[in-house]
């Protein structure tokens, strides 16, 4: 049985979602996405839901009369599904106090960088024109601040000379299909303790996630 249900925000192709589907698909995760919500209507997240008959949500930001009211809507279908844990997965919009405070330290977010580096919109672009020589991706917890709460896991790529966006996004992507999956389970297992803006994971396991 699975230990947790969970509720998935996203608002595009949802390659994320479907590794973590995936990973729930062959027991690698015990977790159970419930629903996927999301603030597109073509988002191709909602696709990949409904072709797991996973109920599938769109909420258009146009209906309601601030972020406030729109993540209250969200915090009510969230509970009335009983989510255990929020997981950010290309979600673009930045999720108020409405949201953060009855599913606190419960939310979720992937990032690809390695943070506090490159936090915002287009983290590998940023990472490629600083000449990082090194990048990656954060899984971390959310709080009030983006691309900014208690860290996870990370894992690292290298960035080659020959890289464009598309490339290394294409390697970050890789990882964050690995790492995902992996923090999810660990919190399913009560495993994640955050101390400060530490996160410990009870039992010990290699974070470092270099590469592979
Ligand atoms: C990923 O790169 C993730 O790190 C970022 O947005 C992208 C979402 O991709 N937050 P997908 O929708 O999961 O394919």
């Amino acid at each position: 049985m699975p230990k947790i249900n969970v509720g998935v925000l996203a608002s595009g192709r949802g390659s994320n979602l479907q590794a973590i589907l995936d990973a729930s698909a062959t027991r690698r995760l015990d977790a159970r996405v419930v629903v996927v919500i999301s603030d597109k209507q073509e988002a191709q997240a909602l696709e990949r839901a409904r072709q797991h008959n996973i109920l599938a949500v769109y909420l258009s930001p146009k209906d309601y009369f601030s972020r406030e009211s729109y993540d209250q809507a969200i915090v009510k279908m969230l509970q009335e599904y009983a989510v255990d844990l929020v997981v950010l997965a290309g979600y673009m919009r930045i999720i108020s106090p409405a949201l953060i405070g009855p599913f606190r330290n419960c939310v979720i977010n992937i990032h690809p960088s390695l943070l506090p580096a490159f936090p915002g919109l287009h983290a590998q672009r940023q990472a490629l024109d600083h000449g990082v020589k090194v990048s990656g991706a954060t899984v971390h917890f959310v709080d009030e601040q983006v691309d900014h709460g208690p860290i996870i896991v990370q894992a690292t790529v290298p960035v080659l000379d020959t890289d464009t966006e598309e490339t290394l996004s294409a390697r970050i992507l890789e990882q964050e299909h690995r790492i995902y999956p992996l923090a999810i389970q660990w919190f399913a297992e009560g495993r994640l303790k955050i101390i400060g803006r530490r996160v410990m994971i009870e039992g010990g396991v290699s974070t470092s996630g270099g590469g592979g």
